[in-house]
């Protein structure tokens, strides 16, 4: 059997995520024009894949930096108790800093992240995802940049995972539930 067909249906292609990467990356280019000591922070492993395609389609200089978080909970869903798997290699102090995240669910893992990076004295703080589920929001985080609004349903691929695989799919697609289930 091959991967794809653990895939139920694609729900955003890659011509969809090309375009739309593209445009935030115009976005955030615009908006950070000028600004100096960007630092864009890539939360590992799901936000990988965004990341490379953002940073690179950026027209502003900026460094970049990663954090692992883990998050205990159930196979799919978070449970708000998050735990720093590694650290920033970097000081945020006085730096404009790019939270790249791949998918905000609840709002739990962002949530614990940004109180703990605003402890760190940034000049200034802000959250790209490239996905929302934002009808599943139980902590409420004020997101800056959004890739798409996505309905309540699992996926991966594009860096999401399920059980570490998926990562690789081009596309983000919805898990066939016998495969969670
Ligand atoms: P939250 O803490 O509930 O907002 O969940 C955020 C984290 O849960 C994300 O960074 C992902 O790692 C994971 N997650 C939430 N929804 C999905 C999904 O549909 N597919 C894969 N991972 C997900
Ligand atoms: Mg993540």
């Amino acid at each position: 059997m091959i991967l794809e067909d653990h895939v139920d249906h694609v729900l955003i292609d890659q011509d969809r995520l090309r375009a739309r990467v593209a445009e935030l990356a115009a976005e955030v280019s615009c908006d950070y024009t000028g600004v100096e000591d960007l630092l864009l922070v890539c939360v590992l492993k799901g936000a990988f894949m965004f990341l490379s395609d953002l940073s690179r389609q950026l027209t502003v200089p900026h460094a970049i930096d990663f954090m692992a978080i883990s998050s205990y909970g159930t196979s799919t869903e978070s449970s708000g108790i998050v735990r720093i798997l590694m650290d920033l290699e970097t000081s945020i102090l006085d730096r404009h800093i790019l939270i790249v995240e791949d998918i905000i669910d609840s709002g739990r893992t962002l949530g614990y992240i940004t109180r703990n990076l605003s402890t760190r004295g940034p000049a200034s703080l802000r959250i790209c995802t490239l996905l929302d589920k934002k009808e599943r929001r139980v902590i409420p985080i004020s997101v800056d940049y959004v890739g798409f609004e996505i309905p309540d349903e699992f996926v991966i691929g594009y860096g999401l995972d399920f059980a570490e695989l998926y990562r690789n799919l081009p596309f983000i697609g919805v898990l066939k539930p016998e495969f969670y289930e």
